[in-house]
């Protein structure tokens, strides 16, 4: 049998985007990789309740209160400890340090919730993209996922899924859509995708 890749997700939330990888997982729709360890950016949020389910170990970690540099060396020994070798950035709200991107070159993924390069970069994220997306007028909006580099939302593209703007829409609205209809799709399809790829590589 062939070896799976270990997956750590990194969550700052409710944990709907790592939700539908565990479902991939379970599914069978991700059989390239395999969660190994869930990490949070916060204390007491409903992803380290997903992953406790779902019998993944998880670690709470405080960022605010440890500072960047300090939760980046936890998150970075915890995923050695676990063997994990894709990184998945699952709703996870901070902005990682260039030294910690560095470190995993081609190995850490991330999911934006419209179509890079628009309505993203420093400070878009959650409600204010969809917020940017109303305003602005687009008629079409979607979710991306991309790799990760030191350019906030700026690295390459794996996959992308638009979803339409309806009459009436509202920020709230329409980010419960795009996650349905793209993020919770295109976030396990690119998982298994970059793990294949990474076992792929590895056949000599
Ligand atoms: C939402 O803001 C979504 O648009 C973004 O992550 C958040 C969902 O978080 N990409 P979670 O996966 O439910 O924690």
């Amino acid at each position: 049998m062939k070896n799976k890749v270990g997956i750590a997700v990194l969550v700052s939330g409710g944990g709907t985007n790592l939700q539908a990888l565990i479902d991939a997982q379970n599914s069978g729709d991700i059989i390239s990789g395999r969660i190994v360890c869930v990490i949070s950016s916060k204390p007491g949020v409903y992803a380290l309740e997903r992953a406790e389910k779902a019998g993944i170990p998880h670690y709470a970690l405080d960022r605010k209160a440890l500072g960047q540099q300090a939760f980046e060396a936890e998150t970075a020994r915890i995923i050695a400890n676990s063997g994990a070798r894709l990184i998945v950035l699952a709703g996870f709200l901070s902005i990682l340090s260039a030294g910690f991107i560095n470190n995993f070159p081609g190995r850490i993924i991330n999911v934006h919730p419209a179509l890079i390069p628009s309505f993203c970069g420093k400070g878009m994220y959650g409600l204010r993209v969809h917020e940017a997306a109303l305003e602005y007028g687009v008629k079409v909006t979607g979710a991306t996922v991309h790799y990760v580099n030191e350019i906030p939302d700026g690295g390459e593209i794996i996959m992308q899924k638009a979803v339409n703007i309806r009459d009436g829409d509202t920020p709230e609205k329409l980010q419960k859509r795009v996650m349905k209809q793209a993020e919770w799709k295109i976030l396990p399809a690119s998982a298994e995708k970059v793990c294949a790829e990474i076992l792929k590589s590895e056949v000599k």
